[in-house]
């Protein structure tokens, strides 16, 4: 290892630097703050309906008039963006997804309407096709079950062009299907949205992490016994990673994320140290929820077992964090 310094005991006493609060503020390698959290969202159709979910404690899915006041929460709190996840009736699911294209889908009108209101809050669309599928897997399945990676993405470059056409920031794919960041850049680029920028969920793990999200948009059900494991990523594995990243920013996504978040900083700091650009971290549902129950007895302190974990995923090197305590957060920050 290489010297660090001279000086030893008693010259040195590394505790000279911690012994005051204002101290340590001052010289902490990591912040927090609101504005790089960011607040996901589950839209329902209908007007005023808030519905509980009873998987994610404390969040509740939303009609597009509730949406606006919840960002309006958010604005105040100083979140600066969202992203938007559709949880939709069965009659709207089908085989091909056909629905995740609709230009007046809800999604769509949801990005419309947050855009006119407030046109500087980031909206982040989810580019998926898993909450429109009747089987819950995010790509077209065939006769024997394998779900159709280029048939997918075809698919998926319409949602992203009817995402990018009602105003989204950023569109963010988190199917896993190869060569997808690419087929959407170039429909971007026809279509002249030069600026819609692409975050990439390039190293997505096939997790068992993720129940309470699939609960809250419907795949859970849909899904059943099935797993993502032919297209999300092995949690085993890291160099893989560096693979998928290196691929989607070749194929032009400007950002790029890792999830699930907690168990997986050693991902984040390696995609980090490798490639110099904003990494984001999804610090996912089951995340969420194993903090809620474990602090319900108080035996744990919420407030600082949150606090700690969104600083030490930011300490590997995330840039902004996706978490349902976005809004808590930023309100116990102001
Ligand atoms: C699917 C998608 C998932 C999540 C975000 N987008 C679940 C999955 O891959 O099955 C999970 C997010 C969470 O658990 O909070 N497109």
């Amino acid at each position: 290892m290489k010297k660090l310094s001279q000086q030893s005991y008693p010259n040195l006493r590394m505790r000279r630097l911690r012994n005051n609060k204002n101290l340590r503020s001052m010289l902490s390698e990591t912040k927090l703050y609101s504005e790089n959290l960011i607040q996901p969202i589950f839209v329902i159709e209908g007007k005023q309906k808030k519905q509980r979910i009873n998987s994610l404690p404390g969040i509740n899915r939303l009609s597009i008039d509730n949406v606006i006041k919840e960002v309006r929460k958010l604005k105040n709190n100083g979140i600066k963006a969202a992203a938007l996840f559709p949880s939709i009736s069965n009659k709207n699911k089908s085989s091909d997804a056909a629905e995740s294209y609709n230009s007046n889908g809800l999604i769509q009108t949801c990005v419309k309407k947050i855009k006119d209101i407030f046109p500087e809050f980031i909206v982040i669309t989810d580019v998926a096709l898993d909450p429109y599928t009747s089987h819950g897997q995010d790509g077209i399945m065939n006769k024997s079950g394998n779900i159709l990676n280029d048939e997918t993405n075809d698919i998926l470059v319409k949602q992203a062009l009817s995402h990018a056409n009602s105003g989204a920031d950023i569109l963010a794919p988190s199917d896993m299907m190869d060569g997808r960041i690419r087929a959407i850049r170039k429909e971007l680029e026809k279509n002249n949205y030069h600026d819609t920028k692409i975050l990439a969920y390039a190293a997505k793990y096939a997790s068992n992490y993720y129940g309470p999200f699939r609960e809250a948009v419907g795949s859970l059900k849909s899904l059943g016994k099935s797993d993502k494991k032919t297209y999300q990523m092995d949690f085993r594995n890291r160099n893989e990673a560096l693979r998928e990243v290196d691929l989607d920013l070749r194929e032009g996504a400007d950002l790029v994320m890792v999830k699930p978040a907690m168990p997986y900083l050693d991902v984040i700091m390696n995609i980090k140290t490798n490639f110099k650009v904003p990494v984001f971290a999804y610090h996912v549902s089951g995340e969420y929820l194993m903090i809620k129950s474990a602090t319900k007895t108080k035996i744990l302190n919420e407030k600082q077992i949150v606090l700690e974990s969104l600083s030490c995923i930011r300490r590997a090197g995330a840039t902004c964090i996706l978490t349902y305590y976005a809004l808590e957060v930023a309100k116990w920050l102001k």
